[in-house]
């Protein structure tokens, strides 16, 4: 189904992105310190961009894996109903996970994954979003370190799509609905 026509303004530069993926990793390494390894599993498909740099500034023996989840599919609205496409290739059990999460938006997808995950007894399960709307929220569920509070705007980039688009953006941007010309169906 096509949307309507949209532009994408800027709303968090990759600059500003880079600078707070520096100090989440800094806290994630500081507080996962002295762990024999880390595993960290990002939700695909939005966290692939923020895991890709995160992992490159977090200090400690890590392991990648992924897992894919899906409630919006091309729409604008959450389904509500968490879909789990692709499960972690590892084990977790007695490990030290940290998922990575793009927004948490409502909260139903995290609340979903933390508690599958966690119902695999990890030794310790944290959660590192880059994006919370917590205006959105209808689940009580909280990252344990969030990149940036956002206000409710429809969000693109830096891995987030909107109906698959928009992912390869490096900044984040918000996505504004361009008016139809006088005459046009809107
Ligand atoms: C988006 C986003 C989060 C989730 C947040 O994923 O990447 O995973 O929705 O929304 P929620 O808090 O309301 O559940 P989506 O379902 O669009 O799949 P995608 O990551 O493949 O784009
Ligand atoms: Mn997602
Ligand atoms: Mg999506």
């Amino acid at each position: 189904m096509p949307h309507k026509p949209y532009v994408i303004d800027e709303m968090i530069s990759a600059k500003a992105i880079a600078a707070r993926v520096e100090a989440l990793a800094k806290e994630i390494t500081r507080a996962f310190g002295g762990t024999d390894k880390l595993v960290v599993v990002g939700l695909l498909r939005g966290s692939f961009v923020f895991i890709a740099d995160l992992v490159r500034e977090i200090d400690l023996p890590v392991e990648v894996d992924f897992l894919e989840a899906s409630s919006y599919g091309n729409a604008m609205e959450s389904s509500r109903e968490v879909r789990i496409l692709k499960d972690l290739r590892g084990e977790i059990s007695g490990r030290d996970v940290l998922v990575v999460e793009d927004i948490v938006d409502t909260g139903f997808t995290l609340s979903h994954v933390v508690r599958l995950l966690k119902s695999r007894e990890p030794r310790r399960l944290e959660v590192c979003a880059l994006l919370d709307k917590p205006s959105r929220r209808e689940v009580d569920i909280r990252a344990t370190w969030t990149g940036f509070e956002i206000p409710d705007e429809f969000v693109v980039g830096y891995g987030i799509d909107f109906a698959q688009r928009n992912r390869n953006l490096p900044h984040i941007g918000k996505v504004r609905f361009t008016e139809p010309e006088a005459g046009e169906p809107a």
